[in-house]
């Protein structure tokens, strides 16, 4: 449950977000659309707790913003999958270390990891591409990794932040099923995208923000 309550956010003398109200509800898909310079990255940040409200307050399962704590960070992480445009993997790593990656910190046994990165990693259909190193994958390739990462803590939701903004067409569309996919297993999706076009096929609730506001 992600619960949003007149947020407002202001950072380098700009205000990036004004009167934000947004409630996501457990196993929703949620489209964040609105043109580039909008807030759709600010406000995934929010809920990431990367960033903390200027006004209002951010829920987000049992953590809100206003009395999180250094230490919650961690455990809200894992409750709260992200993945990003521009991928964000370790490229020096192979595909298995960059899944373990987000389980290591969570003191699990080597057995109990190994399992769960095969599973995630038979969810996005990479399987065979375990002990691949991450420069020699395509860009589909590279965003299912992120995704098995994202998903290796099983998260409530899963945050987007233009997940097809470096893909092509047909490579945008395998990762759109995918997210689908995912949310039919009972993950919820929020994801931000520029391209309101993308949001048409997916069976979401669409929210429009310009210049750092909701609208209808
Ligand atoms: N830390 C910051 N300080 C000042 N301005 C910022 C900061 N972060 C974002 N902005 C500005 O806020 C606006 C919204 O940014 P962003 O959330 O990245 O938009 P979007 O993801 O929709 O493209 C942009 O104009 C951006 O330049
Ligand atoms: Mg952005």
């Amino acid at each position: 449950m992600i619960q949003i309550t007149d947020v407002w956010y202001r950072a380098g003398g700009n205000q990036i977000l004004s009167e934000i109200n947004l409630h996501v509800k457990r196993g929703e898909f949620v489209s964040l659309v609105g043109a580039s310079g909008a807030g759709k990255s600010t406000l995934l940040r929010l809920i990431h707790m990367a960033i903390l409200p200027t006004k209002g307050v951010v829920r987000v399962d049992r953590f809100n913003s206003r009395s999180v704590k250094a230490g919650d960070i961690p455990l809200l992480r894992r409750k709260v999958g992200f993945i990003f445009q521009d991928f964000k993997l370790l490229e020096d790593r192979d595909v298995y270390d960059n899944v373990a990656f987000a389980l290591w910190a969570t003191g699990a046994r080597r057995s109990t990891i190994k399992k769960r990165v095969f599973q995630v990693l038979a969810g996005v259909g990479l399987s065979h591409k375990r002990y691949a190193r991450i420069e020699e994958l395509s860009g589909g390739e590279k965003q299912r990794v992120a995704i098995a990462r994202a998903l290796a803590n099983e998260p409530f939701v899963l945050l987007a932040d233009e997940p097809t903004g470096n893909l092509d067409p047909v490579t945008t569309e395998e990762i759109l099923k995918l997210l689908r996919k995912i949310n039919t297993r009972g993950t919820a999706v929020l994801m931000a995208t520029h391209k309101d076009g993308l949001v048409k096929t997916l069976p979401s609730q669409v929210i429009k923000i310009k210049e750092g506001r909701i609208v209808p």
